[in-house]
Order: structure tokens, then C-alpha cells, then sequence
């Protein structure tokens, strides 16, 4: 028994960014975007536009903090009434930023309610999104959910409602040509994690495994190909499709363990999210082995070899592409490892991973971690 669902509606390709005047036609919009210049001139189509937007808002930083949301939601409060859409152009910061502005709606107290007096986020009949990713990683545009860290208190939330949906995604993987090696190498881990965790997932089903499957297959056939040609867009296309997958699959199974493991090590040590969430993968792969048939099986048609072998196919990947793969490398000790993967098996996500902690240790004692 089980049940798929996914309810965004995909425009995928070259050059598709151009569809959305015909999408805004007669409505009244906000923009939500990066302040680097490379975004400008998106917003400036718009702005020349027939129909151009209400409000342009650029202050958002990467991983989006409670303080800064708090500021945009006042700037939104005097138009919020009015808007039909929020459009987000800009990597998942962006998108999860035009979350938090759609669900809230301008109210500053609702977000505090949520991020620091910890209630159940209040949203009601969302002001619909428009996402454009410009990264291909975190696949905010297919899910229901938005990350909002906390820094102040050390915090990382998930405001997750089900009708946080995008209303529509264009991905267009030209707008992607321009990210940087580092920026096209961590966001598409990122993708590789989420397709992976959906796999290893107790929510999996066999749709959801399915794109997980895909979507890994693409990462890894195509990313570190674009890693030594940036401007490949074939490449961009595969990945950016290789995206989409993770997106609809982790989109019915959430994340699991590498991401539980990986938000003390971005808060803590700085390490980004897609680096963060994808070192441990070659170690989770080892610990699934005998654990699941259903997971192993599918698992094993990533790399159409055994776990053990796939593993270390992964880990010669990672390494081609300058992940840190062991704790020096990471400059973490083994008593603060200790601890964030404790914490880790406990957490949300923890909970969500098929396997257990003695496989997962026994795995990292094989894997020359220490
Ligand atoms: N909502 C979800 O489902 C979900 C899932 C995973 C992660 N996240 C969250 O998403 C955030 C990370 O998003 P991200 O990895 O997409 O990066 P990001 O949005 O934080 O952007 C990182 C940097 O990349 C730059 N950038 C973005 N697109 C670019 C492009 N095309 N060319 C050049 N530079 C570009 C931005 O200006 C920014 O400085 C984190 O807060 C993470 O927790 C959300
Ligand atoms: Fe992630």
C-alpha cells in the first residue's frame, strides 16, 4: 500500500525562462532574488515588462536567517493583500525565502510564532509561487517545505505545510551556465544525497524509488563531467533533470540520516550543505548491505554493481571531485563525530533512515574515516 503525490506543475528546457510573461499576464507579482549582479537581468525582463512586478526584493543571503526573513516580511506587509503570486529567481535561500513570504503573508508574528515560540507553523491559503531555480540542488521548487535557519540561536527549522507547493517550476538549465565550479559541484551532491536518502527511506515507495534511482544515475554520470566544463549545457540539461528526479522523490520521502548528520556540520563548521549532506554517502551505502532487499535491490541499480562495489565506485567519485572524505579532512574530531551521529539517529531525519547505528558505525570503521 501507497500512495505518490506531486502536484507542481514542470516546464523544463532551454531558453524557458522566456514563458514566464505569458505566465504573469494580468497578475500582480513580487520577485524574490540573489543581489548579485549575474541576477539582474531577470529582473530587469520583468521590469521592462508590460506587466512589471510590485516589488523586487534582493536581500537574500544563502541559507536564509529568521532575522533577515523578518525584515522582508515587513517590507511585503503594505502589498501582501494584493499579490497573486510570489516569484522566486535564485537557488533553494530563494525559494525557501518566497515560502516563508507566501505563507506568512507579511504577519512578522506568525514567523516568530514558528522559528522561536516553536508553535505549528499558522498557514492559510498561501499566496501561490512561481519557482525558477538557478541552481540545480535542492529541488525547493518540488516540495512543500523551506529551510529556515535560526543563527542566532544555532537552529535550523522546516516549515512544511502542504500547500507550500510551487504552483509552477521553470527550469531552465541555460540560467544555470553560469555557477561556478564549487556552487555546480555542491548543489549536485545535494541532489545525489536527496535522490539516495529517498532510496534508503522508510517513506520510499516505489515511484518515489524510482526517480531516486534516476536521479542519482544522472548525477553521477553527468556531474563530474560538468565539473571540468562548465559550460556544457548539455551537461546543465542532464543535471538539471537529474534534479527534477531527486525533487519528486524526495519530495514523498524527506531526507534520512547523511542530512540529519549534516546540519551540525554546516552550522558548526561552515561546511556547505551539499558537501555536508553527500561525504557520508559511500559509508550509508556500505550499511545497507543485508538490511533491506527492497532498498538493497534498488540501490544496486544505481551503479548495476553490489553495495560494497558501489560504495567505493562513490568514493573514488567524490574524491575525483575534492569532497573531504575523512574526519581530518573535515578538521572534526572523533569525540564531536561521536556526538553528531548520535544526535544524528535520534533526529527527524535519523528517524527516517532504513538502516541502523551498528551497521552505520561498523561501515565507518571500514571506510578509513578515522
Ligand atoms: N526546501 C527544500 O526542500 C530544501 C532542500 C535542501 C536544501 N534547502 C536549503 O536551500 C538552501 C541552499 O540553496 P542552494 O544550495 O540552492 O544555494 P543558495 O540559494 O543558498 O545560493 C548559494 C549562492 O549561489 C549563488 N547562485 C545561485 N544561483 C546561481 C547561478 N545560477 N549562478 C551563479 N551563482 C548563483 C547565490 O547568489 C548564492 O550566493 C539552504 O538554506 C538549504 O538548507 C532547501
Ligand atoms: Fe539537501
Amino acid at each position: 500500500m501507497w500512495n505518490y503525490y506531486n502536484p507542481v506543475d514542470v516546464v523544463f528546457g532551454e531558453n524557458k525562462f522566456s514563458e514566464i510573461h505569458k505566465i504573469l499576464e494580468n497578475k500582480k507579482y513580487v520577485v524574490v532574488t540573489h543581489p548579485e549582479e549575474i541576477f539582474k537581468k531577470y529582473t530587469d525582463q520583468l521590469n521592462t515588462s508590460s506587466n512589471p512586478p510590485l516589488m523586487v526584493m534582493t536581500e537574500v543571503q544563502p541559507n536564509p536567517d529568521y532575522l533577515d526573513i523578518l525584515t522582508l516580511l515587513k517590507n511585503f506587509a503594505s502589498i501582501a493583500k494584493e499579490v497573486d503570486h510570489v516569484v522566486a529567481i535564485g537557488g533553494g535561500s530563494v525559494t525557501d525565502t518566497a515560502k516563508a513570504l507566501a505563507a506568512f503573508k507579511g504577519n512578522e508574528n506568525l514567523l516568530t510564532d514558528f522559528v522561536r515560540n516553536k508553535k505549528t507553523p499558522y498557514v492559510d491559503d498561501p499566496i501561490s509561487i512561481i519557482a525558477v531555480p538557478t541552481t540545480s540542488g535542492t529541488s525547493s521548487e518540488l516540495t512543500c517545505w523551506a529551510t529556515i535557519w535560526d543563527k542566532e540561536k544555532n537552529g535550523k527549522l522546516s516549515l512544511a505545510h502542504k500547500s507550500l507547493y510551487p504552483l509552477k517550476a521553470i527550469i531552465d538549465p541555460v540560467i544555470m551556465l553560469d555557477k561556478p565550479k564549487g556552487l555546480t559541484i555542491s548543489t549536485g551532491l545535494d541532489a545525489l544525497s536527496h535522490s539516495m536518502e529517498s532510496i534508503w527511506n522508510i517513506n520510499a515507495n516505489p515511484v518515489s524509488a524510482m526517480h531516486g534511482i534516476v536521479g542519482s544515475q544522472l548525477i553521477i554520470e553527468n556531474l563530474p563531467l560538468l565539473a571540468n566544463d562548465l559550460k556544457n549545457i548539455t551537461l546543465r540539461s542532464n543535471v538539471a533533470r537529474a534534479c527534477v528526479h531527486a525533487g519528486l522523490a524526495f519530495s514523498n520521502t524527506k531526507t534520512a540520516i547523511a542530512h540529519n548528520i549534516s546540519y551540525p556540520i554546516t552550522l558548526n563548521y561552515g561546511i556547505q550543505h551539499g558537501i555536508a549532506c553527500s561525504f557520508s554517502l559511500p559509508m550509508i551505502l556500505r550499511s545497507m548491505l543485508d538490511i533491506n532487499d527492497e532498498a538493497e535491490n534498488r540501490l544496486k541499480m544505481i551503479f548495476n554493481d553490489d553495495l560494497i562495489s558501489s560504495a567505493t565506485k562513490l568514493e573514488s567519485i567524490l574524491r575525483q571531485l575534492n569532497i573531504p572524505l575523512n574526519l581530518n579532512e573535515l578538521k572534526i574530531n572523533k569525540d564531536e563525530w561521536n556526538k553528531i551521529v548520535g544526535d544524528a539517529f535520534m533526529g527527524e531525519r535519523g528517524k527516517n533512515f532504513l538502516g541502523n547505528k551498528n551497521a552505520f558505525d561498523k561501515a565507518v570503521d571500514e571506510s578509513n574515516f578515522f
